[in-house]
């Protein structure tokens, strides 16, 4: 297993294979340009982890002001503000682990274990609740780390061809 190495926000580099890795399964995978705006938007919540210099994982978050799952904005549309990640809320109490990516041939490796591990553990003295806005498939992913559905959202990805149906999972 290879050591992942993170960078943030501005620092990430390589960024055509970083949204190629999102254009694998995000229906709102951004361009060069909309992931720029992402980035400008929301910051070091943006993260990339690098295996020997490539991109490996994504893992795409953003802060809140709510403190209920109910209080969720119940499409990836109005989380996000269409992708942009505008809504994203320095401050707020809640952080949301969005969209948790690795490349496809690198799949496997115990890596987006170790991506949201970290991600939870640089959060949970910052913030009051750590939720998730999942794909209903990654249910079993969340919960073997310790996180409990908190919310059915059912067509929270109306414009996915296959993950629909969506959880709000909370780890804190
Ligand atoms: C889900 C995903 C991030 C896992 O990445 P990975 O680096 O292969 O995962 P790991 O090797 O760290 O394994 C993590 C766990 O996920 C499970 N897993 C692997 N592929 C999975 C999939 N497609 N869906 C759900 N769980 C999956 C593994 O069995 C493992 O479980 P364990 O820890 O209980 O043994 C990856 O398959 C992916 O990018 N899928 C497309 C995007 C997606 O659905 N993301 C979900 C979160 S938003």
């Amino acid at each position: 297993m290879s050591r992942l190495f993170y960078r943030y926000d501005e620092r990430i580099t390589n960024r055509p294979s970083v949204i190629e890795i999102l254009c694998e399964w995000e229906s709102y995978a951004p361009d060069n340009n909309q992931f720029d705006t992402r980035i400008g938007n929301a910051g070091e919540y943006i993260t990339a982890a690098y295996v020997l210099g490539d991109p490996a994982v994504v893992l795409e978050t953003i802060a809140l002001d709510i403190s209920r799952a109910e209080e969720m904005p119940p499409t990836f549309e109005e989380l996000t503000g269409n992708g942009t990640w505008k809504t994203h809320k320095p401050g707020g109490k809640t952080v949301v682990l969005v969209d948790l990516t690795t490349a496809p041939p690198l799949r496997g490796n115990e890596y987006a274990n170790r991506v949201r591990h970290h991600a939870i553990e640089r959060c949970w003295n910052l913030y009051e609740h750590i939720m998730t806005f999942s794909p209903a498939s990654a249910k079993n992913f969340h919960m073997n780390a310790g996180a409990y559905v908190a919310r059915e959202l059912p067509n929270s990805r109306p414009l996915h061809s296959t993950r629909r149906d969506g959880l709000v999972m909370q780890y804190k």
